[in-house]
């Protein structure tokens, strides 16, 4: 009887390379970009460990930066100076997203620009949408606002806008809306299969986003439904969206895993700001191995069948690798 013998294909790096079955490319990750309205709420963003709130003139500098380490995709997170109930601050024409945008794209015209479309960053009670008389939030009246904050972000230039409402029917009335003004090449990534998710909680510490009541369990998936992530993906793609998410990332993989298997379009994952901190907090710490743990992480989510991650590490990756 002769052993069978998987170590032969280890031994090297030369012959682990050679039968490596997935691979990382750099331009297949995209760099979240927080940017501030008030230059005074730039700075470093306390539980998201070497990531920043930049002003418009520093966003482009750090955009020009990773584009030339290879990074050419970055999401746009807005923080305004004013909040209201209504969140008219996220579809005005000189809305930090929408300057935000036109710089970028005046600077760095080959950088595909994403922008995050969602109303907590501008609501006063930090909700994704507008509220009933109940305090709910109205389905039908936040896909309307929604709406006209795609139109705006792609009459300033935006190559791609990303629904992370959860809303329901929001995919078909934003391709509708931005097709009615002629936007016909603007792009959609639904965040599809969103979790109502712990994981979030640094990023609402980063985009002043927290609800200042309930949570989001009403329009946020629950972290136990997986059949439901695939028809919440379904229902995105009958309505137009190009890319697909899940989000989050790490504890989802088997979500991703499901979804690659069934639906043949691009599929992004976002790992979240948590994820993020729980890392940073235990390499600071000298817990961990920085460089080997990312490694490790963006070709696990690669391996279980993204083609694009979203990731906070996606700058410090480039640098490394570039
Ligand atoms: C906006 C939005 C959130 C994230 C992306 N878009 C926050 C939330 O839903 O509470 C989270 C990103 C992250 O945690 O890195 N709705």
């Amino acid at each position: 009887m002769i052993v069978l013998r998987p170590r032969r294909l280890r031994r090297s790096d030369v012959v682990r390379a050679l039968v490596r079955e997935h691979r990382v490319a750099i331009e297949q990750l995209v760099q979240p970009i927080f940017v501030s309205e008030r230059p005074e709420d730039a700075g470093p963003i306390d539980a998201m460990p070497g990531m920043s709130r930049f002003d418009i003139a520093a966003a482009v500098e750090y955009a020009r930066e990773i584009f030339g380490l290879g990074v050419r995709s970055v999401l746009i997170f807005g923080i305004p100076a004013a909040k209201d109930a209504a969140a008219t601050g996220s579809y005005a024409p000189d809305g930090v997203v929408q300057q935000a945008i036109r710089a970028l794209k005046r600077e760095l015209p080959e950088l595909l620009v994403m922008a995050d479309l969602c109303a907590c960053e501008y609501t006063d009670h930090g909700h994704c949408g507008i509220l009933d008389e109940r305090g709910d939030v109205a389905n039908d009246a936040t896909v309307e606002l929604l709406s006209r904050i795609a139109v705006s972000y792609a009459e300033a230039g935006a190559d791609l806008v990303a629904p992370s409402d959860m809303m329901d029917g929001r995919v078909g009335a934003i391709r509708a809306a931005l097709d009615r003004q002629r936007y016909t090449d603007v792009a959609i990534m639904a965040y599809s299969a969103k979790y109502a998710s712990a994981f979030y909680g640094p990023f609402r510490d980063a985009a002043g986003s927290a609800p200042q009541f309930g949570d989001r369990r009403a329009y946020q998936m629950d972290p136990s439904n997986a059949r439901e992530a695939l028809r919440e993906i379904a229902l995105d793609i009958e309505q137009g969206a190009d890319i697909v998410m899940i989000k989050p990332g790490l504890p989802y993989l088997d979500i991703l895993r499901a979804a690659r298997r069934r639906f043949d379009v691009p599929i992004a994952v976002y790992n979240v700001s948590g994820e993020y901190a729980m890392l940073q907090g235990a390499i600071e710490r000298g817990w961990l191995d920085g460089q080997r743990a990312v490694d490790e992480l963006l070709s696990c989510f690669v391996r279980a069948g993204a083609d694009i991650v979203i990731t906070y590490f996606a700058a410090e990756y480039a640098r490394r690798h570039a």
